[in-house]
């Protein structure tokens, strides 16, 4: 990968490409950005659709084709992935994925609450509960980790934290890119940036987007 797109996404926390390799695969491409993960049996590509039906402790079955809430992904894991790489095969300009920079959440919210805040899965994992806080200052960077529908405060510090970050985020704009046309994709720092799909409008249900976890940038 080129030094122009590891700048881009340390600037930024997202790199967005218009028509990127249209001849290669997204798994292809990912192996080109760094080393891609597999987070489930089959799961290295995932292919994302708007659905009205899904499971209920998913973000399909909660909200439908409502503008998802904003979170990392896999915030409920240990370690979640670095880096999420998402392709176009049908998109819109007008479903823009939105985000919002954890940098300016750690100004807002101070690192000393967001690195005390303890928070834990919302159902536990094979009958176990692992606490996880919202901060955590790793090597080189701070990882940021939030999902208001899978993560729940866990401590005193976590319920301040859990109301102040909900408050935060709703005053905020995010930015918006949108996966308009085929082979535009979007790289996004897991452990910085959040993000959310916004709404579905009517005609737009045939949104398709891959997406493939990187572990690491090359
Ligand atoms: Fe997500």
């Amino acid at each position: 990968m080129s030094l122009r797109i590891r700048d881009e996404i340390r600037k930024s926390g997202y790199l967005f490409c218009g028509s990127y390799r249209s001849n290669d695969s997204i798994v292809e491409i990912a192996e080109h950005f760094g080393k891609p993960l597999v987070p489930w049996e089959d799961g290295l590509v995932q292919t994302l659709v708007p659905r009205t039906e899904a499971a209920p402790n998913s973000y399909s079955g909660i909200y439908g084709l409502g503008h998802f809430p904003f979170h990392s992904d896999l915030a409920h894991w240990r370690t979640p992935p670095r880096y999420l790489l998402l392709r176009c095969i049908t998109g819109y300009a007008d479903v823009p994925t939105l985000m919002i920079d954890g940098h300016d959440l750690i100004d807002a919210v101070t690192l000393d609450i967001l690195s005390r805040a303890i928070f834990k899965p919302r159902r536990p994992r094979d009958g176990s509960v692992s606490l996880i806080r919202l901060c955590e200052p790793m090597d080189d960077v701070v990882r940021v980790r939030w999902d208001e529908v899978f993560l729940k405060p866990a401590s005193r510090i976590g319920e301040v934290a859990d109301v102040r970050v909900r408050e935060w985020l709703s005053t905020r704009t995010p930015t918006a890119v949108s996966l308009a046309k085929p082979h535009d994709i979007l790289l996004i720092d897991n452990w910085r940036m959040l993000h959310a799909r916004s709404q579905i409008l009517p005609g737009r249900e045939s949104r398709m987007i891959e997406r493939v976890y990187l572990e690491e940038l090359h």
